[in-house]
Order: structure tokens, then C-alpha cells, then sequence
């Protein structure tokens, strides 16, 4: 059975949730590779709405086993909230389900202190990051001074590191931003009193997945934010931490690329963004506002509105280009029934010149024009649509349009929030 990475083709809250979820009944494994909590992965089922923020999204099937890779940053005290809110819920009742890689670097709490102290401090200019800690974690593990899972559970190892990491994140948070410390003994602590919870979990992943992948079994990978929010491909500095594109699904669970045989972007079929940076096709008017109400876009981890704005192929391509999509899926088809006309961003326009690559100088993307093609909306509601050929001619014209314009075909189509509202065009667990 081939294995699959899901990855966010745009700027995140594409639906990705939603379809590994769908997904998921055709693997065995899930597998988060990158990001932590500031991802936010909705799973609608019958009236519950369940948000994952670290555990994969397989955990809502029993039979599935789910996994957070080494390319993951921990928060443990959410994580361990997440766990208690999914067994209150009636899953995850079988611990044996969770693996957590022993070399994932861990969120510590003053990570999220300097993450928010830093927003605070950088004013109008700050990233509108989710305040999770996320880059200072990563900074930590990239400065080869990172915490990593296996540490807590040696009391010498993990003292020596705290003491020393303590001391210049204390003088940093002191002196910088005038903020309160972590004093060493309380950290400690703490630690210690939730390590046990977490102990079950803790494995070599990269051993554990390698050997299911050797006895023929199937693995989904599942992504985090978008690609547009990737280090070094997104708009950066308006971007996450970590390496969001499908490349990363190999190194932040320890398997080899050739493992990686189809690779999904899920893409809205308009486009959303929370937090600062550049947005092109972005709308500041009525639409802008009907597609947010509409599509309750509202952010899954911190409520924050979300901008929105018209599918962007420049940005879609640039996606494509960079994870090397094989498959789209088109998510949130519904929300644009009722509009007379819809809009794609075929190019921008800089300074007179048409242009259609995504530049790597934000200032250009800051102070470009979208190019739009003008299509006919349509109007009927598409949430109880289960077959391609049910749909209003406009929205045939649209998928058409697209996949002409990306040369990758539009597998999977998704008309509401709910598991079953969804057409699967092509299933790409299926040889
Ligand atoms: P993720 O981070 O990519 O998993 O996406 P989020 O969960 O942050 O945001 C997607 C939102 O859209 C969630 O509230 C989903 O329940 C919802 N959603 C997903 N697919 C559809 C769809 O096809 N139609 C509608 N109306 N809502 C959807
Ligand atoms: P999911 O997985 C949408 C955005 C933040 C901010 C930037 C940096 O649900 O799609 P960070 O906290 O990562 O340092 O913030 O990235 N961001 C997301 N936007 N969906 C997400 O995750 C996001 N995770 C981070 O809003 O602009
Ligand atoms: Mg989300």
C-alpha cells in the first residue's frame, strides 16, 4: 500500500484535519512531522467538533496508530490537556495508539514567555505568531540547545541542561523584557511530576515506523500549517518555524523520501491567512467579510479572525513547485454558493510588470496587485453533494479551471465541514 503526505498548500486552516481524518480509514499510521501547538485541526463528527493541536488526526479511529515525530516541537503541558479532553470525549482509550519520538525537541515554558514578549515588544512589526513558543523552540534546537523528550527522564542530564539554558534565558527575559524568571528547582519540579504521564509514549519512532514500513504497512503523513508559511519557501519573516512542505514529512519522522509516494496539497478554494504578512489576493471589502462568516473563519487555536481572500495561483503554484504535489484537494467548495461571480489571481502586478512567481523580497508581494480571471459563481447549497457530476456546471467550470491552470488534478473535494461531506474523486491510498 503506497503511504501519503497531506501538506497545507497555502497559508494554513486549509481543511487538513477534516481530510487526513477521512484519509486515515485507508492507513495505519498517522504521522505528525513538523510544527507543534500552534497548529489547529478541526474534525467534525456528527455534532462534536474535535481540535487537535498535536496529536495526529488519526487518533479519532481506535484502530490507527499515531505518532509525533522527532520533527515536532512538544508542548507536554497541552499535550497532556489535548490527551484528557480526546478520553473525555470517548477516544483514545488505548494508550498503545500514541507514540511520541524520544528526540522531539520540547516546547519549555519560556519559550512561550519570550515568544509573547517579543511580540509585545516588536509592536506593528510582529509576526502575529500564535504564542505557542514555536520559534523559540526551534531556535533552541537549531542552537543545539534544545530539551529534548529523552532528557526529562535522566535527572542528571536534564539539571545540567536546565542550569545552563536557565541562566542566559533568565538574563534574556530579566534584562530584554523586564519579565518574570524561571527559577531552576521549580522547573525541575514540574518536570518531574509530569514526566510519568507522558513515559508510555515515548519511543524511538523512527524504528517503530521503518519496521511497519517494512511489514507492508501504510502511513499518512500528516502536515501542519501551509506551505506559504514555510522558513524557507514562505513569505518570510511572515512565516512559522519549521519546515512545512512535504520534504519534511521524511526528515521529522526519521524515514527515507522514497517513502513518500503521493503527495496532497490541500488548498481552500478561496484562500484565508491569520496573522501578519503579505496577501495578495486578500479582500478588505463585503466578499472578504461573507466568506469569513460564511466559512467561520475563525481560528481553531486562537480565535483570531482570519483574513480572506480569492484562490491565488500564483501562490498554488509556488506549492506545487516546492512540495512537488502530486494530488490537490480542494476544501470549503460550499462556502462560495451564492456568489454571482468568483475571482482567481492569476498573476500580480509589480510596478507595471506582470509577474507569476511568488518573490522571495516581501516588499514586492506587500506592493503587488493581483491579476484576476472572472468566472460565473453559482448559487445551489453543494453540502449534500456526493458526486462530482452532481455539482452546478459553474463549479465543474471551476475545479476545471484550476486543474487546467496547475496541470495536477483536483482529486478530492470537500462541500462542508462534516466526514462525510466530501467527494473522492481518486483515493490516493489505492495502488
Ligand atoms: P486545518 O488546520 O488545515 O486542519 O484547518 P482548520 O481546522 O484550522 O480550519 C478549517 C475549518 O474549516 C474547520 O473549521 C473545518 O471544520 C472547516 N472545514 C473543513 N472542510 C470544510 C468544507 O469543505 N466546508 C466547510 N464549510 N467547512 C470546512
Ligand atoms: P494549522 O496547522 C494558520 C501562523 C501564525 C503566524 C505565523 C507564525 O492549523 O494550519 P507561529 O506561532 O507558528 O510562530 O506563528 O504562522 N500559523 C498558522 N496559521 N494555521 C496554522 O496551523 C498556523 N500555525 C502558525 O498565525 O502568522
Ligand atoms: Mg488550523
Amino acid at each position: 500500500m503506497p503511504n501519503a503526505v497531506i501538506v497545507g498548500a497555502q497559508w494554513g486552516d486549509e481543511g487538513k484535519g477534516k481530510i487526513v481524518d477521512i484519509l486515515a480509514e485507508n492507513a495505519d499510521i498517522v504521522v505528525r512531522f513538523q510544527g507543534g501547538p500552534n497548529a489547529g485541526h478541526t474534525v467534525v463528527v456528527g455534532d462534536e467538533k474535535i481540535i487537535l493541536h498535536q496529536i495526529p488526526s488519526g487518533i479519532l479511529h481506535p484502530q490507527k496508530r499515531c505518532v509525533i515525530g522527532n520533527g515536532v516541537v512538544l508542548d507536554i503541558e497541552t499535550l497532556l490537556i489535548e490527551i484528557k479532553n480526546l478520553k473525555a470525549h470517548g477516544y483514545f482509550q488505548n494508550d498503545a495508539a500514541l507514540l511520541i519520538s524520544e528526540a522531539a525537541n520540547l516546547i519549555m515554558p519560556y519559550h512561550k514567555q519570550i515568544d509573547v514578549a517579543r511580540e509585545i515588544k516588536s509592536g506593528k512589526n510582529k509576526i502575529g505568531t500564535t504564542g505557542r513558543g514555536i520559534g523559540p523552540a526551534y531556535e533552541d534546537k537549531s542552537a543545539r540547545r534544545g530539551i529534548r523528550v529523552i532528557d526529562i527522564f535522566n535527572d542528571r542530564v536534564f539539571e545540567n541542561k536546565l542550569k545552563t539554558i536557565l541562566e542566559e534565558k533568565n538574563w534574556y527575559l530579566r534584562e530584554f523584557f523586564k519579565e518574570n524568571i524561571f527559577p531552576l528547582d521549580e522547573m525541575i519540579k514540574q518536570f518531574v511530576l509530569v514526566r510519568s504521564s507522558i513515559e508510555q509514549y515515548v519511543k524511538n519512532t523512527s524504528v517503530f515506523l521503518n519496521d511497519e514500513l517494512k511489514h507492508g504497512k501504510s502511513v499518512l503523513f500528516e502536515g501542519a500549517q501551509g506551505a506559504l508559511l514555510d522558513v524557507d519557501h514562505g513569505t518570510y519573516p511572515f512565516v512559522t518555524s519549521s519546515n512545512t512542505v512535504a520534504a519534511q514529512a521524511a526528515i521529522g519522522s526519521g524515514v527515507g523520501p522514497k517513502h513518500l509516494d503521493r503527495i496532497i496539497g490541500i488548498s481552500k478554494a478561496y484562500t484565508t491567512r491569520v496573522g501578519g504578512g503579505p496577501f495578495p489576493s486578500e479582500l478588505k471589502d463585503s466578499v472578504g467579510n461573507y466568506l469569513r462568516e460564511k466559512g467561520g473563519e475563525y481560528g481553531a487555536t486562537t480565535g483570531r479572525a482570519r483574513r480572506c481572500g480569492w484562490f491565488d495561483l500564483v501562490a498554488i503554484k509556488h506549492s506545487i513547485r516546492i512540495n512537488g504535489l502530486t494530488h490537490l484537494a480542494l476544501t470549503k467548495l460550499d462556502v462560495l454558493s451564492g456568489l454571482k461571480t468568483i475571482k482567481v489571481c492569476t498573476g500580480y502586478k509589480y510596478k507595471n510588470t506582470l509577474i507569476h512567481e511568488l518573490s522571495a523580497d516581501v516588499s514586492v508581494l506587500e506592493n503587488s496587485e493581483p491579476v484576476y480571471t472572472e468566472l460565473e459563481g453559482w448559487s445551489e447549497d453543494l453540502g449534500a453533494i456526493k458526486h462530482l457530476e452532481s455539482l452546478p456546471k459553474a463549479t465543474r467550470n471551476y475545479i476545471d479551471f484550476i486543474e487546467q491552470q496547475t496541470e495536477i488534478p483536483v482529486t478530492i473535494l470537500s462541500v462542508g465541514n462534516r466526514r462525510d461531506q466530501v467527494i473522492i474523486r481518486e483515493n490516493p491510498f489505492k495502488d
